[in-house]
């Protein structure tokens, strides 16, 4: 149990701290399965018990907040993670852009070729657009192998919330090989 527990450590990444992407909406939202009117810059480590979790076993979530913490704080999270959630905005190309500009460069300097940990691209805010970012998000999934999942989702709406947590336990405790790129379900 102790393993598991150091097994699922959860990372939740932001773009940039001017674009606001939701990282801490989308794990506010799913503890209290509401969309908080008002958030904290960064969440408070959580500890989700193994009993109310998908894949049953203990949790930990963690944000990070660009403007409360140092690169360094950043980097030692990534080190302890055992699956990165990028979040970028639906409704922001930049913070697509800054995916792969920024994040997954970052990200793969700090880990072990050996020892890479999974990645998934959530993007947030699916309520402000009519359209998928999927088009834009295959291509990166296909350019970068340590990506295991892709989902979009709404913090506001709670829409794919509890999925993105699922994917995010299953991509430790059972990764894929191949790509899986849910449809959004309308
Ligand atoms: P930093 O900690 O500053 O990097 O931001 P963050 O990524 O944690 O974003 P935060 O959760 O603070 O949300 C930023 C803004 O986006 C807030 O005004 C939220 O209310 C809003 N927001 C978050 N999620 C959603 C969503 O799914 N839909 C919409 N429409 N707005 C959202
Ligand atoms: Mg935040």
């Amino acid at each position: 149990l102790l393993e598991l527990k150091n097994k699922d450590r959860i990372v939740r990444i932001l773009t940039n701290k001017t674009q606001k992407v939701g990282k801490t909406s989308l794990i506010m939202s799913l503890v209290s399965e509401e969309f908080p009117d008002e958030v904290p810059l960064r969440a408070e480590e959580i500890t989700i018990p193994a009993d109310v979790t998908p894949e049953r076993v203990p949790t930990h979530i963690v944000d990070y907040s660009e403007a409360e913490q140092s690169e360094e704080q950043l980097y030692q999270e990534i080190s302890k993670a055992n699956v990165i959630c990028i979040v970028y905005s639906v409704n922001s190309k930049k913070s697509i852009e800054k995916v792969t500009s920024h994040w997954i460069p970052l990200i793969n300097d700090r880990t072990d070729k050996d020892s890479r940990v999974p990645l998934i691209l959530v993007g947030n805010k699916s309520d402000l657009v009519e359209h998928s970012s999927m088009e834009t998000i295959l291509p990166i999934m296909n350019q970068f192998q340590d990506i295991e999942t892709c989902v979009e989702c709404s913090a506001k709406n709670l829409k794919n919330i509890s999925e993105l947590f699922y994917y995010a336990q299953k991509a430790v405790l059972h990764p894929t090989g191949p790509l899986y790129c849910p449809e959004e379900k309308e």
